[in-house]
C-alpha cells in the first residue's frame, strides 16, 4: 500500500492517506519533543527503531487477543495502519511513582502500586494535556461510559502482558502512556509503543532506558533505545 497524501502531521510521526479509505501509513520521524513540544531535537535513527520496536510490541499485543491499528511494517521507519477516529485522551498506567505523578502528588521516586493506577489526560499540547477523569471524558462526550470501560480493561491487559516481557528482560516497566480509536465502531489501540511513550528502568541498577533520558538532559538516548530493543531480541533492519 503506498502513501498518498499527507493527513496529520504530529510530533514523532506523521500520517499518510492510502488508496484503502480505512488504512494509513504512518511514518515515524527522527523528532523527539519533551514539555509538550516546547523542546524539539531530532536524533539519529530513532523514526527506525522505533518503528520497529513499535511493530514488536503491537504485534505481542494482538497476539494476547488485544485489537490494534497495527497491520503491518512497510519498511524502516513506516508501518500500515488502520485509521481510526482517534479519540483525545491519553491512558497512563502506572506500577511506580514516576514524572508527573512524583510532581502532584509529592510521593517518592519509585514507590510501587499494586494494583497499578490508571489516569486520564486530555491530550492538548496548548493546555498541557491536563488530567481528567472518566467523568469529563464522558461529560465532554470524547467517549462513553462503556469505551472508557474498554480502555481501562484494555489498557491493564497491556499492562500485565508488557510488564511480564520487560522484566523478562532485566527491565520494569514503571509507566506508559497508549491512545485509544475507534475502527467500525470498535475500540481499537492506536498511536505506538516505544520507549517515547514509557519509562523503563533497568531491573538491577535502576538506570533510566527510555525518554527520560532526552527529557533530563542524561544523553545516551538513542544506545538505550538500541538497548531495551536488543534485551527483548528486536532485530533491527538498517
Ligand atoms: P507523566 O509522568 O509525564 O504523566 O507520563 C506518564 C507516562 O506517559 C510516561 O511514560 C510518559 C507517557 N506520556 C507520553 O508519552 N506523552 C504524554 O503526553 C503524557 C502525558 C505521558
Amino acid at each position: 500500500m503506498k502513501a498518498k497524501e499527507l493527513l496529520y502531521q504530529g510530533k514523532a510521526k506523521s500520517a499518510y492517506l492510502t488508496d484503502d479509505p480505512d488504512r494509513l501509513v504512518l511514518t515515524f520521524r527522527d523528532d523527539t519533543s519533551a514539555f509538550d513540544g516546547e523542546i524539539i531535537e531530532q536524533l539519529d535513527e530513532k523514526g527506525a527503531i522505533n518503528n520497529q520496536f513499535n511493530a514488536f510490541i503491537m504485534q505481542a499485543i494482538e497476539n494476547e487477543g488485544i485489537a490494534t491499528h497495527f497491520e503491518s511494517r512497510l519498511s524502516a521507519t513506516e508501518s500500515l495502519v488502520k485509521r481510526l477516529d482517534m479519540i483525545p485522551v491519553e491512558c497512563v498506567v502506572r506500577n511506580r511513582a514516576a514524572g508527573s505523578l512524583v510532581r502532584r502528588l509529592g510521593v517518592e521516586e519509585g514507590r510501587p502500586f499494586d494494583p497499578p493506577l490508571f489516569e486520564l489526560f486530555l491530550k492538548n499540547d496548548a493546555l498541557h494535556d491536563p488530567m481528567i477523569s472518566e467523568h469529563h471524558v464522558e461529560a465532554f462526550g470524547w467517549a462513553t461510559r462503556d469505551e472508557i470501560a474498554q480502555m481501562h480493561a484494555a489498557s491493564l491487559q497491556v499492562n500485565t502482558i508488557l510488564s511480564r516481557m520487560f522484566a523478562d528482560a532485566g527491565l520494569i516497566l514503571v509507566d506508559f502512556k497508549l491512545e485509544f480509536g475507534r475502527f467500525h465502531g470498535h475500540i481499537v489501540l492506536g498511536d505506538e509503543f516505544s520507549p517515547d511513550g514509557c519509562r523503563l528502568w533497568d531491573a538491577k541498577t535502576g538506570e533510566k532506558k527510555d525518554k527520560d533520558r532526552f527529557r533530563q538532559k542524561l544523553g545516551g538516548v538513542m544506545d538505550a533505545y538500541r538497548e531495551v530493543a536488543a534485551r527483548l531480541g528486536i532485530v533491527f533492519d538498517a
